[in-house]
């Protein structure tokens, strides 16, 4: 009863249209490249899920590059990212989308934004020992966030390679996503941090040892404030037209993934969570949430013995063997 009594509230507050930031859409040049970055570019940390759909930037109705093939993918990869499963089914091997954990399509502040980090790439990646493009970095989420390590595509059918299973640089998802997130950066500057980004992080003074972290602990916390939209069996429930997606299980996320380390999951959900009040969870809740969540079952990626060989496993990667 309690919770449907939760289930109704949230319902109510979906359906009180508002649209508070409306102002920081403002219409861009015409011309072949917006000259000029948005006056808010991110929507607030502190927006609730109300504000879902609300977009700084909207490639189905903002002025694009006059490249018209250009400008399709841009529009794909824009689809592909609120709904993968649907527009990249041959990839996403799992239930989750992009949206998911990059919300408001990666134009969220803290919520991993993606706005402005095309100028971040090539980028030495720690895990992998080398160094990334933007493509690699939005293949590793296909492979690993997505599951689709392992999923035989149409570029690895000719290929015994296996870094060639699954999405690769060159898949046409891939490179539509990145044009995607290159859009989203135009006006932004190459080679600068934006000030948003690498946010997602529980303070260092604040982390506490992976072995004092009580599931236990979280599980109560999760049953308390997260089962209305994310259900005691962690698979989301539907609430308008939004759905989280799957926490754990096989559906969800796998084992090498970014959100699959504690604390880079608490990361994900201190500030964002629970989405009708966000920033309400302390820096220890989060984090003994995400040794919750963390310590159950999930699809288990084929390749981990080839991560950190040249870096040390870090402690909160809990389902890397050491
Ligand atoms: C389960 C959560 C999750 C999902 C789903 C997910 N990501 Fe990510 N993504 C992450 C995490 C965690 C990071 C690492 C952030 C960090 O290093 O601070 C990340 C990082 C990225 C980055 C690099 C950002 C930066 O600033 O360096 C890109 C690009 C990216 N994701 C794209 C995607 C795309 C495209 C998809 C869908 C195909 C996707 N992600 C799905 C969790 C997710
Ligand atoms: C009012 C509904 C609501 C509540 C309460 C809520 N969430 Fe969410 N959560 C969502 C929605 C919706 C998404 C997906 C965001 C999107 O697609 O825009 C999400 C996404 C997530 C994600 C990203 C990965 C995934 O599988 O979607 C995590 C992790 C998460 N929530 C954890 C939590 C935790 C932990 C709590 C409790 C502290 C919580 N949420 C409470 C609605 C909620």
């Amino acid at each position: 009863m309690h919770s449907l009594l939760n289930v109704f509230l949230v319902i109510l507050v979906l359906i009180l249209p508002l649209n508070f930031h409306s102002s920081a859409i403002q219409d861009h040049p015409q011309g072949n490249v917006q000259d000029t970055t948005v006056a808010q570019p991110l929507i607030p940390a502190s927006a609730r899920m109300e504000y879902a759909w609300d977009l700084p930037r909207n490639p189905l109705t903002d002025s694009l590059p006059s490249d018209s093939y250009l400008a399709d993918q841009i529009r794909l990869g824009f689809r592909i990212f609120t709904n993968t499963p649907l527009e990249a089914p041959r990839f996403a091997r799992n239930k989750m989308t992009c949206n998911d954990c990059h919300l408001n399509a990666g134009q969220r502040e803290k919520s991993l934004p993606l706005v402005g980090i095309f100028g971040a790439f090539p980028e030495y990646n720690k895990r992998a020992g080398r160094l990334f493009s933007l493509e690699d970095r939005i293949v590793e989420c296909f492979r690993r966030s997505m599951d689709a390590a392992g999923v035989q595509g149409v570029e690895s059918n000719q290929t015994s390679n296996q870094d060639e299973i699954g999405p690769t640089t060159q898949s046409r998802e891939v490179l539509a996503i990145s044009s995607y997130i290159s859009w989203l950066s135009i006006g932004y500057p190459v080679a600068k941090k934006v000030p948003w980004r690498g946010q997602n992080v529980i303070p260092p003074d604040k982390l506490i040892p992976i072995n004092q972290l009580d599931p236990k602990r979280g599980e109560a916390i999760y049953m308390d404030k997260c089962i209305t939209c994310h259900g005691e069996d962690g698979q989301g429930v539907q609430i308008g037209d939004k759905k989280a997606g799957p926490l754990w299980g096989p559906d969800s996320w796998n084992d090498a993934a970014g959100a699959a380390r504690v604390y880079t999951l608490a990361g994900i959900i201190k500030y964002p969570m629970p989405y009708l009040d966000p920033g309400s969870l302390s820096d220890e809740e989060a984090q003994q949430i995400a040794a919750f969540i963390d310590s159950k079952p999930r699809p288990r990626y084929p390749f981990k013995e080839r991560d950190y060989l040249t870096e040390k496993i870090p402690p909160d990667a809990v389902y890397y063997k050491r």
